[in-house]
């Protein structure tokens, strides 16, 4: 065979094989995507709380091997059949309603193995709420949260987390536009040291934890390098503690708000209207939202005329 013809042949060999793969990817997932799928289903499986014969009974190995992407709580870009949505929300869907919650629900809590979502590099959204969950295993030497490049929303309310170090890990997803950590057991100072390399975050939800103002050199304000903040919602972080006054100027740093929630949190509007009460924040100027349900009343009615004399 000449140089040429051998050429020839190979260049034919790398077509048809280009084909194939494209074919292969417009007729399901992908396979690493769909062992991904298996090995995650294998490890819930494993695990006293999510462990049942109704866990995902469309997550099967069959012979097509190529189907994952119509399995249920998967959803897969059409044209690339990437895994771009997972909605691993109440896996245990008898759960129903987190008030709910027994003392059963509590002794199952569980660590999520984060290795597994390693295979979904193109995942956008993430839903783990309302599961029970209060840790994750990151295996050394294995890629952690870094690994989901393009993952924009992620949702983990309605869990047990409870340690701060949660926060340091989601730190690495760049790409995150909302982080939803709504009814979990975070407790003290808000860590926003944590979150400042989240420069595409939009919306942060923080509400119903036992966060407080303590340690003001944690505070907010360290938040105001997000330029895409627009939704901070802050309710309610009184199961054993609560926000006060002490944030409010550390609050008005934020200027890209656009939604700023503090409602029920018993403490704050103690101070007044003054200097370092509500009145900071009329620094906003981007709000138009705010949400003060419960906070003490006659300062919320002062503040809401000062925004509309002062638009
Ligand atoms: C699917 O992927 C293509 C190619 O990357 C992209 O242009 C498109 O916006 C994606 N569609 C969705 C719904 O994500
Ligand atoms: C986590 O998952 C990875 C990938 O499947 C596996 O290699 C590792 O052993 C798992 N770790 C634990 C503690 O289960
Ligand atoms: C895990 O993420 C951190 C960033 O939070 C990074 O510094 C570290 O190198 C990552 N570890 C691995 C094993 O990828
Ligand atoms: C929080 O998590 C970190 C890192 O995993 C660990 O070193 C620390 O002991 C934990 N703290 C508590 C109070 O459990
Ligand atoms: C956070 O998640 C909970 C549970 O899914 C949802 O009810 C809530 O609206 C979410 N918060 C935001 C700001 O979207
Ligand atoms: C804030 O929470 C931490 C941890 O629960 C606690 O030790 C501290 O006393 C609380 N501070 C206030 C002012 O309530």
């Amino acid at each position: 065979m000449g140089v040429l013809q051998y050429y020839f042949s190979m260049k034919v060999l790398m077509w048809v094989l280009v084909v194939f793969v494209q074919i292969r990817e417009h007729n399901g997932c992908l396979e690493e995507e769909r062992i991904g799928l298996l090995q995650l289903k294998s490890f819930l499986m494993s695990n006293p709380y999510t462990s049942s014969e109704h866990l995902l009974p469309s997550w099967v190995e069959d012979d097509s091997k190529s189907e994952c992407c119509g399995w249920e709580r998967v959803t897969c870009n059409s044209t690339t059949r990437h895994v771009i949505e997972l909605s691993l929300d109440n896996l245990k869907s008898s759960l129903g309603n987190p008030y709910y919650y027994t003392p059963e629900t509590v002794a199952e809590v569980w660590s999520l193995n984060v290795s597994l979502l390693e295979p979904f590099k193109e995942l956008r959204s993430l839903d783990l709420s309302l599961n029970a969950i209060n840790g994750w295993i990151v295996d050394e030497g294995l890629e952690n949260f870094s690994s989901l490049r393009n993952l924009e929303s992620l949702n983990l309310g309605y869990n047990f987390f409870n340690n701060h170090s949660i926060l340091q890990s989601l730190g690495a997803i760049t790409s995150l536009k909302t982080l939803n950590l709504t009814w979990n057991g975070l407790v003290g100072y808000f860590p926003a040291q944590a979150l400042v390399g989240l420069r595409n975050l939009n919306t942060l939800d923080i509400s119903n934890n036992c966060f407080n103002g303590t340690l003001p050199n944690q505070g907010f304000e360290r938040l105001a390098v997000l330029k895409n903040l627009q939704t901070l919602i802050l309710d309610e972080n009184c199961f054993e503690n609560c926000f006060d006054d002490s944030i409010l100027p550390s609050l008005s740093r934020l200027t890209s708000l656009t939604t700023l929630s503090l409602a029920k949190n018993v403490d704050l509007g103690l101070r007044g209207n003054g200097e370092g009460g509500w009145e900071s924040l009329s620094r906003l100027e981007n709000l138009e939202i705010l949400d003060l349900v419960s906070v003490t009343s006659t300062r919320a009615v002062f503040y809401s005329h000062l925004l509309q004399s002062n638009p």
